[in-house]
């Protein structure tokens, strides 16, 4: 029986059909309690962040998931079911899920796909149903479920099964809840997710800093064609006001993140947030971007040297252009009108194509293009993201698009240094002759006499 049911449930996971459970259709936005409070968290704390994505204006953008991460839970009684800790959640997760309902948002939880969560706290492996019925007499509307302490079953067998068993616990309670897998890219889970959750996370935990931004997205650069409405590929948590990164690399944190159709959870003290941080996380053209309906994610057309180039489809046949600059320089770079097909036939006739621009961070129209596309001094870390529109026609279609077919980029400058590189070859080549002519010079006057 138990193989039966394992057998089974494997068919289930083979099957093409994504998660059917209507949400999900565009990446889940909101906020969660890890990245800053870790296990330091409250019913207080949670509360006020629920008033703020209010007050401040972010539920009205969008970010409507409140969801609390490790350490709400506490115990298991000797009936299976979980209970909160309550001398943090005095009131119980029930009121506090009505408290968040009543701002006009959406409740979410967490717990780990083994018998401990990340924390120590008690985790989800085979109480699966009585777990599901709380979630679904609570109300939630988002699941986050972690890998640890998974008990020798983190292969993919053992993660369809783990993850399986609570899809099918959710779907029995008849609430749709938004689902996230949480495995940490294990066993190249993008290719099994979709089956299984609304989300999957690609990597390990991120943390604030540039480095390991940096290492999310080289570990995200092929993984575009996995994202579909109802699955997404999830880079983790947003740390964009946490404080260690500059301004310039939260803005391209922020972009990658909403380009490449990553859930767009903030993970920062949103009571205390500054100016700068509600112009990152507030713009509406970034938003837009990453809730856009066709729910496509950008895909990568071009790496040169430092500089990462994605594309992507939006609805209304409109383009999304996203440049990245990872080197610790300013960079200038042209893109050839090019990087918008994939075909050599409308390769050559993209020279001829007018293309109208909006840059999504000054919000501004920067013109109409024709050939080709100069952005100027992008700066170290610093990213270009552009929204564009044919005026002249539609862009072909990227369907299926192989992740490299060519260079469509130029850095500017370069033919510059590639002189200055000649003449100092050329200047080596001459003091060497000169110096070769010295010494034949030399040896003729010294030829022994015969
Ligand atoms: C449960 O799964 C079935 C089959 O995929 C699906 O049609 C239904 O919408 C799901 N219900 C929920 C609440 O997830
Ligand atoms: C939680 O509180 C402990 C003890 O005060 C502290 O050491 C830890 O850094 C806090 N964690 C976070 C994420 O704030």
């Amino acid at each position: 029986m138990p193989l039966l049911a394992f057998t089974a449930l494997l068919l289930a996971a083979s099957q093409t059909t994504a998660l059917n459970n209507g949400v999900g259709r565009t990446p889940a936005m909101g906020w969660n309690s890890w990245n800053r409070f870790g296990c330091n968290i409250t019913e207080e704390i949670i509360k006020e962040h629920a008033d703020d994505l209010v007050t401040s204006g972010l539920a009205k953008l969008g970010y409507v998931y409140v969801n609390i991460d490790d350490c709400w839970q506490l115990t298991r009684d000797e009936n299976g079911y979980i209970h909160e800790d309550p001398v943090a959640f005095p009131s119980g997760i029930a009121a506090l899920s009505d408290y968040v309902h009543s701002k006009g948002l959406k409740f979410g939880l967490y717990s780990s796909a083994g018998t401990k969560t990340c924390a120590g706290r008690p985790g989800g492996l085979r109480f699966e149903k009585q777990d599901a019925e709380s979630y679904a007499n609570w109300k939630i509307d988002y699941f986050k479920y972690d890998n640890c302490n998974s008990e020798g079953l983190g292969d993919k067998p053992g993660t369809i099964r783990r993850y399986g068993a609570l899809r099918d616990a959710l779907n029995a309670t008849g609430r749709p809840i938004n689902y996230a897998l949480c495995s940490w890219g294990d066993n190249n889970v993008w290719e099994f997710g979709a089956d299984l959750g609304n989300s999957w996370r690609t990597t390990g935990d991120i943390s604030d800093s540039w480095s390991s931004v940096f290492d999310i997205i080289s570990k995200n650069l092929n993984l575009a064609k996995y994202a579909a409405p109802g699955g997404f590929n999830d880079m983790d948590m947003l740390e964009v006001g946490n404080g260690h990164m500059s301004d310039i690399e939260y803005r391209t944190h922020f972009s990658v993140w909403a380009a490449l159709k990553s859930p767009l959870l903030l993970g920062h003290d949103i009571t205390k947030m500054t100016q700068a941080t509600m112009e990152i996380i507030g713009n509406k053209d970034v938003i837009a971007i990453n809730q856009d309906p066709l729910g496509k994610s950008a895909f990568l057309r071009a790496v040169l040297e430092n500089v990462f180039v994605w594309v992507g489809e939006l609805t209304k046949g409109e383009r999304v252009l996203l440049v990245v600059n990872t080197a610790d320089h300013e960079i200038s770079v042209d893109i050839l009108m090019r990087a918008f097909t994939i075909s050599d036939k409308d390769a050559i006739s993209s020279f001829k194509w007018k293309v109208k621009a909006k840059d999504l961070w000054t919000k501004k129209s920067v013109g109409v293009f024709k050939g080709k596309l100069r952005l100027d001094a992008i700066p170290p870390h610093g990213v270009r993201m552009l929204k564009l529109a044919r005026k002249d026609g539609d862009f072909p279609s990227l369907e299926n698009p192989p992740a490299f077919y060519d260079t469509p980029i130029k850095i500017v400058g370069e033919s510059l240094s590639i002189l200055w590189l000649l003449s100092a070859i050329l200047v080596v080549v001459a003091v060497g002759a000169a110096l070769v002519h010295l010494e034949y010079k030399r040896r003729q006057q010294y030829q022994p006499l015969p």
